[in-house]
C-alpha cells in the first residue's frame, strides 16, 4: 500500500504538478537545513550572516559563509528525492518552487525549476547590473565588481524581497496546478509559505513530506511522514501505473 493512498486517485488524475521544495530535500546529499537539530541557524545568527546588514558590516565575514557553503553545495550530487522529482516530468507536467539556492533540482533533470531565493552558484554586483556564475579562483573576500563595486552572492537575504517577476510567477503557477507537494520545507519564511494555501484557494490537493510537522500541516489532505528520498519515487510509481 502506498504511502500517498489517501490522494493516489486525485494524483493520478492530476494534470499539474508543483513542488514547493525547501531545505529538508537537499538534506539527504549532506547539505544541512536551517532549522531544527542540525541546522545552520542553530549555531550561526542568521543576523549576522544572511541580512544586507550583516554583510555591509563585515563582507569578508559573510562572502567567506557563502563560499564555504557553495564548496559543500557543488561537491555533493542529487538525491533520489530531486531525481523523482525530475522523473515525473516523463508522467505529467511538472514546475519545481524551490527556495533551495543549491542548484540540484535542475543537476537532477528538473526542467522548469524557480529560484525563489536565488542562487548561491551566481553573484551580482551590490551596484550595477552585473551578475554571473562564480568563477573559481575569482580573487578578493569578497572578489570587487569591474565597476569597482562588491560583489554579492545572489541569494535573497532576511529583510529583502523575493526577485518580483520570479514571485509573480510562482504565485501563478501555485493558482494554475491541481496537485501540489510541499517538500522538506519548515513553511516558516514568507513569502514562501504562502504558496500551499493560494493552491488550496485554488482547489488544489495538498501533500506535506516532511518527517516533523509544520505551521500548516493542518491545511494539507495528505501528510507524509517520512524523508523525501524514502517516498518521492513511490509518487513517480503512482503515476507509472496511470499509463
Ligand atoms: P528549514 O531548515 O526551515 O526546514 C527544513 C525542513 O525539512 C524541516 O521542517 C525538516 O523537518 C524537514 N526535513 C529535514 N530532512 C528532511 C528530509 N530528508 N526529507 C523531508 N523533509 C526533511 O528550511 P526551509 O524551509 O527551506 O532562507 O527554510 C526556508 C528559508 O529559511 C531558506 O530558504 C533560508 C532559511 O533561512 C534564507 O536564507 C533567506
Amino acid at each position: 500500500m502506498s504511502v500517498f493512498g489517501p490522494v493516489l486517485e486525485r494524483a493520478r488524475a492530476a494534470k499539474r504538478v508543483v513542488f514547493v521544495t525547501g531545505a529538508g530535500i537537499s538534506q539527504e546529499s549532506g547539505i544541512p537545513t536551517f532549522r531544527g537539530e542540525d541546522g545552520l541557524w542553530r549555531n550561526h545568527d542568521a543576523m549576522k550572516l544572511a541580512t544586507i546588514g550583516a554583510f555591509e558590516e563585515n563582507p569578508g565575514l559573510v562572502w567567506e559563509w557563502y563560499a564555504d557553503r557553495r564548496k559543500n553545495i557543488l561537491s555533493a550530487l542529487p538525491n533520489p528525492g530531486h531525481a523523482a522529482v525530475a522523473e515525473l516530468e516523463r508522467h505529467v507536467s511538472v514546475s519545481v518552487l524551490t527556495q533551495n539556492v543549491d542548484g540540484l533540482h535542475q543537476r537532477a533533470g528538473s526542467s522548469e525549476v524557480l529560484e525563489l531565493h536565488g542562487s548561491i552558484i551566481r553573484t551580482r554586483c551590490t551596484s550595477c547590473d552585473f551578475a554571473q556564475e562564480i568563477p573559481s579562483g575569482l580573487p578578493g573576500s569578497p572578489p570587487l565588481c569591474g565597476c569597482g563595486s562588491m560583489l554579492r552572492p545572489d541569494v535573497v537575504w532576511f529583510g529583502e524581497e523575493l526577485p518580483q517577476e520570479v514571485w509573480s510567477e510562482a504565485m501563478s503557477i501555485a493558482s494554475g496546478c491541481d496537485f501540489m507537494v510541499v517538500a522538506g520545507t519548515s513553511l516558516e519564511v514568507s513569502p514562501a509559505n504562502m504558496l500551499p494555501l493560494q493552491a488550496k484557494r485554488n482547489g488544489a490537493t495538498l501533500v506535506e513530506i516532511n518527517p516533523d510537522p509544520t505551521p500548516m500541516s493542518s491545511e494539507m489532505d495528505l501528510a507524509v511522514r517520512e524523508k523525501c528520498s524514502a517516498c518521492l519515487p513511490e509518487l513517480v510509481s503512482a503515476f507509472e501505473s496511470r499509463n
